[in-house]
């Protein structure tokens, strides 16, 4: 190595010793004739001190500019008192100079590196590596390799064994638009970039591998959102000869594991409690309910069928339901508040947000409604002077799912959630089908789910109420993960793809492989997959999954750094046999 020490090992017991370090200058400061230079490196920060009798070196060390890499000899000095920094691992000591190297220079970057200043994204992107040596990046990037480690130790202590799937599969949808790679040998046939390994380790049981696991690349050609990038990470278990239990426990083990490791100021209970999905949807209007605050909703659809306020009643009438929110010191919010959480409702798909304020003769429920009905819905909710509540009314589950994010919002407006707490959840029983936006069936985890053994009966004469064995991993509202027990019987995966309206034709064109797998003694199996990038995200507090991937994609699914994608030369596409449409 060039250096001695790296620039975050120095302390005062090594006073008076020679060293060499190597780092890039992250501030250099002129001060009464000496010249500071803080000296960065992975590891840390060195103080190293120019004095002006050397002449030449001081010299030097007045051209040096931020992000210079140099090299310094010098001898560890104590501090002087007062001038020690307890915030810094090395502020106890510094170095005075004996030779000073330039290794290289550097033009002045396009933000500051010393700074966690707010710089501009794209701008971030575009000069990632130059934003990776930030210290808070630095942090995530370490961060994100602590986590990784865990969760392989852990694993691979429990026998389960990591195996590495292609990347170059078959085009085998599971959900999502999949990436193609064009074939040079074969033109006109792609391969696909995989969504996930599902189905390679659905195999791998039917192998007999028993217990595997990956830390997995993943492609789905999506929108972005700010927790969605179009390559990611999961780590992913496949089990066999268990049921779901077994699956949900291996994986909170690991969860426990890293919480304690990485966040041990964050508290978890001993173990991680379970909704289902009908129960979460019913309290919080949410399928990753955040459980670190209440505002739980309340059923009032016997009392509002007959309360006077036409939407209500008309809604009961109809079959439809009526939730109420209670919202204590809601109360508080002004005329504003309420129109914003009305917007965010409808943006939601609400057709409004009806609202009562608790003692108040104001808005169009409390005006339209008879007292006895006022009267019940406090009792209901515990309501009481200087509350709101909100209202929810239409058909199960899709009318909640607004009335979930005015929750949220109003928990963040009180500031009423306790963060020393990190709230793991478990939803289970998920659906097996929901109605696409085309009317078509789909499947709410993916084809090869399989249904609960009560509910097998259901999937042929009411697929919509048939419950799958799938279950969700949520922290503190985000879902972290997912994964269900699997099909493993040739028959009822035909009979579930065919309810997907998938012809059988289709069936076999696609998923041929799985079912002839399945014909020659396949194990009863399941498994779940974690997004890294978002359990990164949350560890890290970080408000999105770009700031824990060294190299994202922008919103707009770029990499602005290398510039991709970009056009191919011709003579590339040619061996491709591919042309290009002009738009
Ligand atoms: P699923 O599609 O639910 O399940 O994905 C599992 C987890 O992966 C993360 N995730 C993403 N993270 C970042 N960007 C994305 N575009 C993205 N999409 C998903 C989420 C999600 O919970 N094969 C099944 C799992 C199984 O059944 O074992 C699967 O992929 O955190
Ligand atoms: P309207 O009679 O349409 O003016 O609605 C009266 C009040 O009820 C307004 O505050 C609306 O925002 C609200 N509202 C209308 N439809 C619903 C609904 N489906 N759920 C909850 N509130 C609603």
């Amino acid at each position: 190595m060039l250096r001695t020490h790296n620039c975050g090992e120095l302390n005062p017991t090594q006073s008076d010793s020679e060293v060499v370090l190597c780092g890039w200058v992250h501030r250099r400061r002129d001060h009464g004739g000496l010249i500071f230079i803080d000296l960065r490196d992975r590891y840390g920060f060195t103080q190293v001190v120019i004095n002006p009798e050397d002449a030449d070196i001081f010299k030097q060390a007045e051209a040096v500019r931020p992000e210079w890499v140099l090299k310094v000899t010098g001898t560890v000095r104590k501090r002087l008192e007062g001038a020690e920094r307890e915030e810094n691992p090395t502020g106890g000591i510094e170095v005075v100079v004996s030779n000073l190297e330039v290794l290289n220079q550097a033009k002045t970057p396009p933000f500051e590196i010393d700074q966690d200043k707010d710089v501009g994204e794209e701008v971030r992107l575009e000069y990632r590596f130059l934003d990776l040596r930030r210290t808070r990046m630095q942090k995530n990037m370490k961060m994100r390799h602590d986590i990784t480690g865990v969760i392989r130790n852990y694993f691979r202590d429990n026998e389960f064994l990591e195996i590495e799937t292609p990347i170059m599969i078959k085009g085998t949808p599971e959900g999502s638009r999949e990436y193609l790679v064009p074939s040079r040998l074969y033109h006109g046939d792609f391969y696909v970039l995989p969504q996930s390994p599902q189905q390679l380790k659905q195999l791998l049981m039917v192998s007999g591998v028993d217990k595997y696991f990956q830390i997995a690349r993943c492609f789905r050609d999506e929108d972005q959102r700010g927790d969605r990038q179009p390559e990611f990470t999961q780590f992913e278990i496949e089990m066999s000869f268990c049921d779901q239990d077994d699956v949900m426990s291996a994986m909170e083990g690991c969860f426990k594991e890293l919480t304690k490791a990485i966040r041990p100021d964050k508290k978890f209970p001993d173990t991680f409690p379970r909704m289902t999905y009908q129960e979460a949807m019913n309290r919080y209007g949410s399928d990753k309910p955040d459980i670190r605050f209440g505002l739980e909703f309340a059923d009032v659809s016997d009392i509002a069928g007959n309360c006077g306020f036409g939407v209500f009643e008309s809604i009961v009438k109809g079959g439809g339901t009526v939730r109420a929110m209670n919202v204590p010191g809601g109360g508080s919010f002004s005329r504003k508040d309420i129109d914003d959480l009305t917007d965010l409702a409808q943006r939601h798909g609400a057709k409004g947000l009806a609202w009562v304020r608790v003692g108040e003769e104001a808005g169009p429920v409390v005006k339209n409604s008879t007292p006895e009905f006022l009267e019940a819905l406090n009792k209901i909710t515990g309501a009481a002077d200087g509350d709101i509540i909100f209202f929810a009314a239409g058909s199960f589950p899709h009318a909640l799912e607004p009335l979930g994010e005015v929750r949220k919002d109003c928990a963040a407006r009180l500031d009423i959630i306790d963060k020393t707490k990190w709230a793991y959840l478990w939803i289970t029983d998920f659906p097996m089908f929901e109605k696409n936006a085309d009317g078509a069936v789909g499947a709410v985890h993916h084809p090869f789910t399989r249904p609960h053994a009560d509910d097998e009966g259901l999937v042929d004469t009411d697929p919509f109420a048939a419950r799958a064995i799938g279950y969700d991993l949520i922290l503190d509202g985000n879902e972290v993960g997912g994964g269900s027990m699997r099909i493993h019987e040739r028959d009822l995966q035909k009979k579930i793809f065919s309810i997907l309206g998938i012809s059988e034709e289709d069936a076999e064109r696609r998923f041929g492989h799985m079912l002839r797998a399945f014909e020659y003694g396949a194990p009863p199996h399941g498994g779940i997959a974690m997004g890294l990038d978002r359990v990164c995200m949350l560890f890290a507090d970080e408000p999105n999954i770009r700031e824990v991937m060294a190299f994202p994609k922008d919103q707009k699914a770029k990499d602005l750094m290398l510039g991709a994608p970009s056009p191919m030369p011709e003579a590339q596409l040619t061996e491709l046999g591919i042309k290009i449409l002009e738009d």
